[in-house]
């Protein structure tokens, strides 16, 4: 008879917890009973899978990321629900793949939807069993009411409604093509820049470039269903954001502590996203130096992201409550490959057959990364910790999901599913807490325009579907769309690079097209929604002071 490790711990919401290792004997639902953990999610944006050192030693950068990775469980082969921003974040809250939320591309600056309401979110569900909750970070699912994410379960939302390269800054950082500031000075406007018709052209360009905006809704709901009111700073200072979160953090931590609630903390941060920007202090603290002598930027960008997981940790570790907490660090999709320098690293998922040469059989090259379904783009870090449940310096070949934070969130808080909806992903607590390695058999990664059109089966990558990155790679060599009947085929488990497709037996064929063709039919039959892209004008901006060019808030 096995000896199993066991640890009662006292809630702070006054239940019990049963503690053991992934050699314990305990049923999992028996450890689990009557705890709610909180929970810490923690996604950075456009970050590669090689970004982490604990997973591609070449990086070296992630000091803290290393070391967590080191006393928490890694799945290497885990990954997002798509490859670009709205989509992946969609399909993360929602467990639902693109073809049932609708949401198949970004929304833009000026969208007036979002993520479909009638779409139900973790942070909804969260809710109704008494966690307290709160964004702070990148929303990019729709800055109107209803779609704000302080209607959408979040007791509280600190951040930026979209990406930081959709407007201006006074400081812009680092991007190619370089960023221009946000105009100043003079004061521009609206009412001045309308007095010449001339001007109107630059009016409705400038409305491309609003300054980045900085909410703080620290109640559910604008006031009178303005959020433009509780914008606080237009445009926001890049080089203080990750202090501004930090400090939100641990704030929204110790009131949900003190009112005695388990809570869930989603951020989603604007890092690793272009433009780099970041504090004083991690001014040339890259080790690595830049392939283009210069510093390395991307490298001390890094460097803060780190900091603020590890500011996380500490925080944590400082209340006592590691034990009660499941931390994940993960990513929204892979690098933005055009970037050059300024982008992630992709470790070993080069996409070397869309690279080749049309003469060589080949793709005919691009980018190989973010917004393609080659591995790179959709292929991300995980890494999940909870001392006591899930063993350190572990890690399990599960094939995993965002589409699984949904299901393994419901199973840990005790909230059901919605019945009325199919779901895509699977509970992943025994993975986490019982050292099983059962994943996904099948995975199906939306393309572009939001089709299934590249399947996941075991050690199989099969493509209907193959094309670049939509602006091309670093240096612009650009291939194209291709559709494969039979799909071409990769054999993960000894091609990472996605280099040679083989010819795998006719029921490995038979067993794709038939996991696609009942995806697809479920997704028909049961309730699937439409998101709204229409953009709107000048009033649908995400503004401060709408007199303003810009919208800079002023005083
Ligand atoms: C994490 O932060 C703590 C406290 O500031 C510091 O002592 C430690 O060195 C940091 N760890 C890493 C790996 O950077
Ligand atoms: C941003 O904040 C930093 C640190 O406080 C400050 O040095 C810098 O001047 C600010 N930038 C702008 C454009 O205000
Ligand atoms: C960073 O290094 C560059 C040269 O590599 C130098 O010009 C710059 O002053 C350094 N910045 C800081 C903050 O040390
Ligand atoms: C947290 O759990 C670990 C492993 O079960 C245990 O060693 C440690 O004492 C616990 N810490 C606290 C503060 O309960
Ligand atoms: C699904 O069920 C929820 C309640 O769980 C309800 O609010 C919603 O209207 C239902 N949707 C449909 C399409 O039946
Ligand atoms: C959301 O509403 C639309 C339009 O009423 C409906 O077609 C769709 O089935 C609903 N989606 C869900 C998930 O209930």
């Amino acid at each position: 008879m096995m000896m199993a490790m066991i640890f009662f711990i006292t809630l702070l919401n006054f239940k019990l917890i049963l503690l053991c290792f992934a050699s314990c004997t305990i049923p999992l639902s028996e450890r689990l009973a009557d705890s709610r953990p909180n929970i810490v999610l923690i996604m950075a944006d456009d970050m590669g899978w090689g970004d982490v050192g604990a997973n591609w030693p070449n990086t070296r950068d992630t000091p803290f990321l290393d070391y967590l990775a080191s006393i928490s469980m890694r799945l290497p082969d885990y990954h997002s629900g798509a490859s670009v921003c709205s989509v992946s974040r969609a399909a993360l809250l929602t467990g639902r793949l693109t073809p049932r939320t609708g949401v198949w591309q970004n929304f833009a600056s000026t969208a007036l939807g979002g993520l479909p309401t009638n779409e139900t979110i973790i942070s909804e569900l969260l809710k109704t069993v008494g966690y307290a909750t709160a964004i702070h970070g990148k929303w990019h699912l729709g800055h109107q009411p209803p779609f704000h994410p302080s209607y959408r379960g979040f007791d509280e939302y600190v951040g930026i409604p979209y990406s930081i390269d959709m407007g201006c800054t006074d400081n812009p950082g680092f991007n190619y093509p370089p960023v221009k500031a946000c105009p100043k000075d003079p004061p521009l406007f609206f009412e001045q820049k309308h007095e010449h018709a001339d001007d109107v052209k630059n009016v409705i360009e400038a409305d491309l470039t609003v300054g980045i905006p900085l909410y703080q809704c620290l109640t559910p709901h604008c006031p009178d269903n303005n959020c433009n009111k509780e914008i606080i700073e237009q445009p926001v200072n890049l080089s203080t954001l990750t202090q501004s979160y930090i400090d939100n953090d641990r704030r929204f931590i110790r009131r949900s502590i003190e009112a005695n609630k388990p809570f869930f903390l989603y951020l989603p941060l604007s890092h690793m996203h272009v433009p780099h920007d970041y504090a004083q202090q991690f001014k040339n603290t890259s080790i690595l130096p830049s392939i283009y002598g210069v510093p390395n930027i991307y490298g001390d960008t890094l460097r803060e992201l780190d900091y603020h997981v590890n500011q996380t940790y500490q925080l944590l570790q400082n209340l006592g409550i590691l034990n009660q907490t499941l931390l994940i660090f993960t990513s929204d999709n892979g690098p933005w490959s055009s970037k050059c320098d300024l982008a992630g690293n992709q470790g070993p998922f080069t996409g070397i057959w869309q690279q080749l040469p049309f003469s060589s059989g080949g793709g005919g090259g691009g980018g190989t990364a973010k917004f393609t379904t080659w591995e790179a783009g959709h292929r991300i870090p995980f890494i999940a910790h909870w001392p006591g449940m899930i063993k350190g310096g572990t890690i399990s070949n599960a094939i995993g999901s965002h589409l699984d934070l949904m299901p393994t969130i419901a199973y840990l808080a005790g909230f059901t599913l919605p019945l009325n909806r199919s779901f895509d992903g699977i509970d992943l607590s025994p993975v986490l807490f019982d050292g099983s390695n059962q994943g996904h058999e099948y995975l199906f990664h939306p393309d572009m325009l939001g089709h299934l059109s590249a399947v996941r089966y075991n050690q199989y990558k099969a493509y209907y579907t193959t094309y670049p990155a939509i602006d091309g790679a670093c240096g612009g060599k650009e291939g194209m769309i291709m559709h494969h009947k039979p799909p071409l085929i990769f054999d993960l488990s000894r091609d990472l690079a996605e280099s040679t497709p083989i010819i795998v037996s006719q029921s490995v064929y038979d067993a794709i097209d038939q996991a696609l063709h009942e995806k697809l039919n479920d997704i028909a039959s049961t309730p699937h929604t439409q998101a709204d892209y229409r953009i709107g004008g000048l009033d649908a901006r995400a503004c401060c002071d709408a007199g303003h060019i810009v919208c800079r808030c002023t005083d």
